[in-house]
């Protein structure tokens, strides 16, 4: 299981803490080369949509190999090669539009 926290806020410093929602919709990721070498393509994520409120906690769950840190890794800019389709949103923004995005999941494993 992998749990995504959004913003861990506390009632002492909330206001100091930047507030955003991160939303990602018909995400899907595919790579070259199917399974036992086969050619094609294989998707590791398919058609993924999901929704994350500030101070909201998420619980990303299936068995082992599913994709759910294929997903992390995408909803963190990690994935540099392959074939992302869908969008990816910060406050509804497209999240290309939001700078130093990357900031935002130190922690992200
Ligand atoms: N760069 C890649 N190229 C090809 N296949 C990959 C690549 N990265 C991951 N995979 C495959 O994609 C699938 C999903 O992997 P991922 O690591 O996202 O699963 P997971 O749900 O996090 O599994 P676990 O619960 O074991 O951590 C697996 O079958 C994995 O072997
Ligand atoms: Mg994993």
């Amino acid at each position: 299981m992998v749990v995504l926290e959004m913003v861990a806020t506390s009632p002492a410093n909330e206001e100091n803490i930047p507030k955003f929602s991160l939303s990602w919709e018909n995400l899907t990721y595919t790579v070259k080369g199917g399974l036992f070498g086969k050619k094609g393509e294989k998707a590791l994520v398919n058609d993924v949509s999901g929704l994350l409120t500030p101070g909201s906690t998420l619980a990303v769950m299936g068995p082992s190999g599913c994709g759910k840190t294929t997903l992390l890794n995408l909803l963190a800019d990690r994935i540099s090669s392959g074939n992302i389709k869908g969008n990816i949103y910060v406050n509804g923004k497209p999240r290309k539009s939001v700078s130093h995005f990357v900031h935002i999941f130190p922690k992200l494993s």
